[in-house]
């Protein structure tokens, strides 16, 4: 045990649960010999909560079965008592409309969880999209002692000795079979060997992207994010999670005590090294929200202007997450930054990044470049500004045809999914590769949830002359493994009466990304009449979570979160619930 120890065991919150010489603390004592345990097992220990998205419906999580196991052997080697606590695992491949609608609801279930039971700290066990932003978003509230375990990535896929990439060459080969150039059976090739092990997407995709984020604000032990989930060194990490966590409790290291705005700048400028996805944008303004940091997408286009992106990893660059893992992972592209970040920030580790990057090195300096070596110099991102986006919108040039980052197009609009879906392939549709096409009602209210529907997809007809990129733009997000020239996170969303409800069919789009605009070439008198004769659509909910969404979620600048959740007052942590 620590002999740096800030806590006694009279202090531990559990000890009010279990050591307490009452009634209610007989209860709690004699339930949990129910279970077998005895006073040498829990008696005067850190309650560690293991929150668990493990389900038989998420194969991102497949392995946590495991690795759980694998926590808890290190939680009681250190001398902690594990308590795994299942909660709601968000399938990004099989929720409906769209895991980001159930987020916040997992942010308040963790919460949650760690309020009404007795727990010291906790280990978070996630990595499927939302997963990591839901559970670290809950957890920050609570503000215990708290590690994440990231699933890690799974290997690369293959199909007949080509290397395959999660999403990227979904998109990519359905985009081919769309247009005739592989067959019925090439298809069922790469259906089944796509995804091929345990782990979340191993292209630069929200997961990876996250996960990454949530290691450089020192919410995870360093080295972790990039580890193949088939590793062994994936299960040492794990049960090294274990130990830590117990370290972490008796010396009082919380996420306040880690998350700074440097620590949130310097997330931000790992995540445009990595050409990350742009649904960080979303979670992390909420996720500093919470942590009572203010961040707004402002810092994220300054940012972007100065930092290069180092990782040669899909959708932006050639190689897999199993790559960059070999090539030294992300500890190895932090030194290649420098003075790009403040390595001063404390990380849970109970070093400092600097420390925790020190003996990084990168093994392959094609997978991670030099900053000499940069993949793209800088603005891999950018967010936009004009009449049709005046909350902002975002852009990821690294990942579009270079001829489209300053265009003028005629609209064409769908109105909703379902019309695009219907209409788009149509041989009559009136579109020609300068069209912008426009999807409506696809935010965070309006579709609902705001799925990742933003790389619209090409026409099939413009499919078969070759065009595999367009101007797209809409209010939803994209995922990460996608690409193109798609304006995605317009705000205010058109749901709620932003300019892109106004759109119409011929009406002129300006996109201009050196200048970060974004505009509707219509009149004001035009725009005007058409405001007057929009009408807010009917409300997708009646009852239940929809509408407790409905009413509070948040635009995409703001994060998404609920408003009723976001905002720590002065830091104070939320009361603990009284014990009779
Ligand atoms: Fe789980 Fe991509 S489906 S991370």
């Amino acid at each position: 045990m620590s002999s740096s120890r800030r806590k006694s065991p009279e202090q531990l919150r559990s000890h009010r649960w279990y050591g307490a010489k009452d009634l209610r603390s007989f209860g709690h004592r004699s339930r949990t010999m129910q279970m077998g345990y005895t006073a040498a097992d829990y008696g005067g220990k850190p309650v560690i909560a293991i929150i668990n998205t493990w389900s038989d419906i998420n194969p991102c999580h497949t392995h946590f079965k495991q690795r759980v196991e694998e926590v808890k052997r290190g939680i009681w080697q250190a001398g902690g008592f594990p308590i795994e606590m299942p909660a709601m695992t968000l399938s990004e491949p099989f929720q409906k409309p769209t895991t980001m609608l159930y987020r916040n609801l997992l942010a308040m279930e963790a919460e949650e969880l760690l309020r009404s039971y007795p727990a010291d700290g906790c280990v978070l066990m996630g990595g499927c999209d939302k997963t990591t932003p839901g559970l670290v978003m809950g957890a920050l509230m609570m503000d215990l002692p708290t590690l994440f375990l990231p699933a890690g990535p799974m290997l690369r896929g293959d199909w007949n000795g080509t290397v395959l990439g999660s999403g990227s060459d979904t998109w990519k080969y359905w985009a081919e079979l769309r247009a005739g150039t592989i067959t019925e059976a090439d298809w069922h090739g790469i259906e089944s060997g796509i995804a091929r092990s345990p782990g979340h997407c191993m292209t630069m995709g929200t997961a990876s992207t996250m996960t990454s984020a949530v290691e450089v604000l020192g919410l995870s032990l360093p080295g972790s994010a990039s580890i193949p989930a088939a590793d062994s060194r994936h299960a040492q990490m794990a049960s090294d999670t274990g130990r830590r966590i117990v370290e972490m409790v008796w010396d009082d290291l919380k996420p306040s005590d880690v998350l700074t705005a440097a620590s949130f700048d310097n997330a931000v400028t790992v995540v445009l090294a990595l050409s990350g996805s742009t649904n960080a944008l979303v979670h992390l303004i909420a996720m500093a929200r919470r942590a009572g940091v203010d961040l707004d997408l402002g810092r994220f286009d300054e940012l972007a202007r100065r930092t290069p992106v180092l990782a040669n990893v899909r959708p932006a660059g050639k190689y897999l997450m199993e790559d960059f893992f070999y090539a030294g992972g992300l500890r190895a592209l932090m030194r290649q930054l420098g003075d790009l970040l403040d390595t001063s920030q404390r990380t849970a580790a109970g070093i400092t990044l600097e420390e925790a990057i020190a003996s990084a090195r990168v093994f392959n300096d094609d997978v991670i470049r030099s900053r000499d070596t940069a993949l793209v110099a800088c603005d891999s991102l950018a967010v936009l500004r004009g009449n049709l986006a005046p909350s902002g919108a975002v852009i990821k040039p690294s990942a579009a045809d270079p001829s489209l980052l300053v265009h003028c197009g005629p609209a064409v609009v769908f109105e909703n999914y379902a019309d695009l879906a219907a209409r788009i392939d149509l041989p009559d549709l009136e579109v020609s590769r300068d069209s912008v096409i426009v999807l409506k009602n696809a935010g965070p209210r309006g579709a609902p949830g705001m799925p990742e529907w933003g790389q619209l997809p090409i026409p099939k007809k413009l499919l078969e002359q070759g065009v595999r990129d367009m101007v797209r733009i809409s209010d939803a997000r994209m995922s990460g493994t996608s690409y193109g020239a798609c304006v995605l996170h317009v705000a205010p969303e058109s749901y709620v009466g932003g300019p892109l409800a106004l759109v119409q069919d011929g009406d002129l789009i300006e996109l201009d990304v050196p200048r970060r605009k974004l505009n509707l070439l219509v009149s004001d008198d035009v725009l005007a009449k058409r405001r007057a004769a929009w009408r807010e659509p009917v409300a997708h909910f009646d009852r239940g979570f929809g509408w407790l969404y409905d009413r509070h979620v948040t635009q995409a600048d703001q994060g998404c979160d609920f408003d009723f959740m976001e905002r720590q007052t002065a830091r104070s942590r939320p009361k603990d619930p009284q014990i009779y």
